[in-house]
């Protein structure tokens, strides 16, 4: 059953967008050579308290952070660590945090210092992966045309879509119903309705998709060492156009 908010848990959950997006733009001041993902995530929680947010992975299964700090090859999931981000890193920060008990999921990629033209590309290509999946969140449409969407500009581009995590409804819960795959055929699934809310979150591979979970049980890597891609961001579908409540100026 996927659950429908009323205008109440909507609203909370805008607050929490906004609220995790302003976070987003602080941030890149703080994704700079020479930092640990560790201090990053020290200010994201700083961040979260001074808000009034409540980190929904701290705790998650046994997972001790505010923040999932994903580096190069790292998909998602990365432990901030007293690791140091360097110049020419391609860096994927995660935040899933609640307001008033509803919660805001979103992810964004970073470069510190120059990007080489690879990690530009492969971050441009999620970020249009997950507009294309955003602009099929539509009330009427079916499920998987969301993940139709982002397979084809992803593959397009000849980059591959990583089939081991998914997206997801969001709501009170930082996981509800439903799973919501990067990959597939379209027209198939429940049909969207306004109301539900999703975190939309295309993986991306400059190689091969498949992938692995590391040794610290958490960190997912590509199996090929290729970079990695990962973008989210949390979506309202309603009678119209679907609303990004992770945005600040939502378009
Ligand atoms: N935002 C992530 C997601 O949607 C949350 C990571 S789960 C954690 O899956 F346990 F690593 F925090
Ligand atoms: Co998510």
């Amino acid at each position: 059953m996927i659950p429908i908010k009323n205008k109440m848990a909507i609203q909370k959950m805008q607050t929490a967008g906004l609220l995790v997006a302003e976070i987003f733009e602080l941030l890149k001041q703080h994704v700079v050579a020479g930092k640990t993902t560790f201090e990053i995530n020290a200010l994201i929680e700083k961040e979260l308290q001074k808000r009034n947010l409540v980190s929904s992975t701290k705790g998650y299964k046994g997972y001790k952070f505010a923040s999932c700090i994903s580096i190069n090859d790292e998909v998602v999931h990365g432990m901030p660590s007293e690791r140091i981000v360097k110049d020419g890193d391609l860096v994927k920060v995660d935040i899933c945090a609640s307001w008033k008990g509803y919660c805001a999921d979103s992810a964004r990629c970073f470069f510190v210092g120059s990007p080489s033209a690879i990690a530009l590309k492969l971050a441009q290509v999620a970020r249009e992966a997950l507009d294309k999946g955003i602009a099929q969140a539509k009330a009427g449409n079916k499920l998987t045309d969301i993940s139709a969407a982002i397979q084809a500009e992803v593959e397009t581009h000849g980059f591959g879509v990583v089939r081991d995590f998914a997206g997801h409804g969001i709501g009170k819960q930082m996981h509800e119903d439903p799973e919501i795959l990067n990959y597939g055929k379209p027209g198939k699934g429940p049909v969207l309705r306004p109301g539900m809310t999703f975190a939309i979150e295309p993986m991306i591979t400059q190689g091969n998709y498949a992938v692995y979970v590391a040794q610290d049980g958490w960190t997912v890597r590509t199996k090929d060492k290729s970079l990695a891609a990962h973008v989210e961001d949390t979506v309202l579908i309603t009678e119209h156009e679907p609303l990004i409540l992770t945005k600040i100026n939502p378009s």
